[in-house]
């Protein structure tokens, strides 16, 4: 069985990826979870200074899914770089950064600052978190091509852009952030949500609106990926949204994903991955599969 996988010129000897904001550093989840079963996991995203993240509360379950605004909490890239990337070395796992800013420049210097460092594999550029100047990147084609030009030009990491399923027409920023130089998109981060406890009649989340993520977000980010894949053919893909088996992982293979990544089933079952990876493998057992390469794209439309 061949669970290796090529993603836009990077080796993967999984296709399973932890995701950004749902395993910490990575350092902290190595200690209840073996990383073993992921081809990599991604720190949470990282900022040119430190952001204070939102008050609580900020996570809220929302019948099998939840809602998060966390605010991208994180102590800023130096910091980051000075207590927690020396760390990275003794994991089993390749760990990819995530990057944010406010700014095409605040991504730009977080790319810069992470770019000489050996123990960081990858960058993923996450476009889906504010802009001072305008709406979030992600929403918009001009401005996430912006962002990911400049982290091109400052390192020379295999770079994947995050993407908004928010977004009106995901496959026109898809095709943007191609042309302007990521090597895989990663589809898709949280999707805007809303919920009231109504006995104090509030917001489930102090900041009102927050990213929905978990199985309810599986039909809307898989809906990103064939529509990308279908338009776009040579972009590798990461699907992200709602996974919690391997029969999930099919699905996103089959739609065009080239790895899938877990993040909200990590909160109820912190080793979920093992499980999900041996499900993998048990469905392709079964259906004679014996590499991954030959799921992706392999479902076809009536
Ligand atoms: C609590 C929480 C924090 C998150 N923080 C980040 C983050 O810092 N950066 C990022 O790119 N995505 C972040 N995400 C989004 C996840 O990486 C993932 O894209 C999303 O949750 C969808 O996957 P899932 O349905 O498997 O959870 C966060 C998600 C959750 C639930």
């Amino acid at each position: 069985m061949n669970l290796a996988v090529e993603l836009g010129g990077t080796n993967l000897r999984s296709p399973l990826i932890a995701a950004s904001g749902t395993v910490g550093s990575v350092v902290e989840f190595a200690q209840v979870a073996s990383l073993r079963p992921y081809g990599a996991a991604v720190a949470k995203s990282v900022a040119p200074v430190a952001w204070k993240g939102r008050k609580p509360p900020r996570m809220a379950p929302v019948g099998g899914s939840m809602l998060n605004s966390i605010g991208i909490q994180n102590p800023g890239v130096d910091a980051w770089l000075r207590e927690i990337v020396p760390l990275l070395r003794d994991l089993d796992v390749d760990v990819w950064a995530s990057i944010v800013g406010h700014t095409v420049d605040e991504f730009a210097r977080v790319a810069a600052a992470i770019d000489g460092v050996a123990d960081v594999k990858a960058v993923e550029v996450n476009l889906a978190c504010p802009n001072l100047d305008h709406e979030m990147f992600a929403l918009d084609a001009g401005a996430s091509a912006k962002v990911i030009a400049e982290v091109r030009a400052v390192t020379d990491k295999p770079i994947g852009a995050k993407l908004s399923p928010n977004s009106e027409d995901i496959v026109r920023i898809a095709a943007a952030v191609q042309q302007a130089g990521a090597d895989w998109v990663v589809l898709t981060n949280t999707v805007w949500g809303f919920g009231i406890d109504i006995d104090t009649r509030k917001p489930l989340l102090s900041g009102g609106i927050g990213g929905y993520s978990g199985t309810g977000l599986k039909p809307i980010a898989l809906r990103c990926v064939w529509e990308v894949h279908n338009a776009l053919p040579e972009l590798a893909i990461v699907g992200c949204g709602g996974v919690r088996s391997g029969r999930d992982m099919a699905e996103y293979f089959m739609a065009g994903a080239s790895a899938v990544q877990i993040g909200s089933v990590h909160f109820a079952e912190p080793r979920a991955g093992r499980r999900i990876l041996k499900e993998l493998e048990h469905w392709m057992k079964r259906n004679g599969e014996s590499s991954v390469t030959d799921l992706v794209g392999s479902a076809s439309p009536w």
